[in-house]
């Protein structure tokens, strides 16, 4: 049986791949060229691949033999899903194992846009801290009793909720299908809007949720108010927010863009009132490598025609 794996990898995994399957790696950390990959998908029955290959028609049109896709990320926005599932190749991805990990960084990223913490370190590390304690040395706002909006409800919301409950922090919600959650008043969207002081992103990227977060909406944020994307950049208009950054209206704490890497000449590292970091969110030891046996575990099996642990 053979399989392809799109992205550098570790050592022992190829081992053990070796072991099962005959192989193609991608050792290049230079994207796989989509010629490549649409010959190397033609012949294998399985391949485990990420974020940032992806497989279209064009990729999958001529993977006759392929019968599972398993990527190292929840996120499938990088699938063309609907077309992958008429073909009946099984998609595996690996939910759960990095809902702390990016729940952790969304509060971290409150705390950074709100308190300055990049201005803060930047002022110290450049030797402009030259007064010592000053009363009004970067004033920032609190995440303590703050109102934060939780756009999406799934796992990670919900992680990202239960955590702001140790800030005191007044959570609202909203989320396609309604839920009940103990200590969250859902509401529509354009009222979390209106209300939060903090707009946090927790929904995943499809055809209904791209630029859900648009100029319209971005300008019922409330003056001051920050958003928070560790989901995916393609969730907001990007210029719109742009544009409210220059403005110094609204504040920014992003992990994520809708293109990754962010280009050099981008208009975010300009900006102010921003913190940027290259999307990070499940970049722990610990659920990198929990994401990494998820992906082999769910590959193994589908090649065997077996039932992934985690499909979609
Ligand atoms: C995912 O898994 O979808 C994240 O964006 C990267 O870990």
């Amino acid at each position: 049986m053979k399989i392809a794996v799109t992205f550098p990898i570790p050592e022992p995994a190829k081992a053990l791949l070796s072991d099962l399957f005959d192989c193609r790696f991608w050792e290049s950390e230079v994207p796989i060229p989509a010629g490549t990959l649409a010959e190397w998908l033609s012949e294998v029955e399985g391949v485990l691949t990420t974020l940032t290959c992806p497989l279209d028609q064009a990729a999958l049109s001529g993977a006759s033999h392929l019968k599972v896709i398993s990527t190292v990320s929840v996120g499938v926005d990088h699938i063309d899903v609907d077309y992958a599932k008429s073909k009946n190749i099984a998609i595996g991805h690996t939910p759960g194992v990095l809902t702390d990990s990016t729940a952790d960084l969304a509060i971290g990223l409150m705390l950074a846009v709100g308190r300055r913490l990049a201005e803060g370190d930047a002022m110290v590390r450049k030797g402009a801290w030259s007064d010592g304690w000053k009363p009004n040395l970067l004033l920032g706002t609190d995440l303590s009793q703050s109102t934060v909006g939780l756009v999406g409800m799934g796992p990670i919301g919900q992680a990202v909720a239960k955590r702001l409950a140790g800030f005191g922090c007044r959570v609202i919600a909203w989320n396609r299908s309604p839920k009940e959650i103990a200590g969250v008043e859902f509401t529509d969207l354009n009222t979390l809007l209106s209300s939060a002081d903090i707009v946090s992103l927790h929904t995943a990227l499809t055809d209904e949720t791209r630029e859900l977060i648009d100029r319209d909406r971005l300008s019922l944020m409330k003056d001051q108010a920050i958003l928070i994307n560790t989901a995916r950049g393609a969730i907001v208009d990007e210029r719109a927010l742009a544009d409210e950054l220059a403005f110094g209206r609204l504040r920014a704490g992003l992990d994520v863009y809708s293109e990754e890497p962010l280009p050099l000449d981008s208009v975010f590292h300009s900006l102010p009132g921003c913190v940027l970091l290259p999307h990070v969110g499940s970049a722990t030891e610990r659920t990198r490598r929990a994401m990494f046996e998820m992906a082999l575990a769910n590959l193994i099996s589908g090649v065997r025609g077996e039932p992934l642990q985690a499909e979609l």
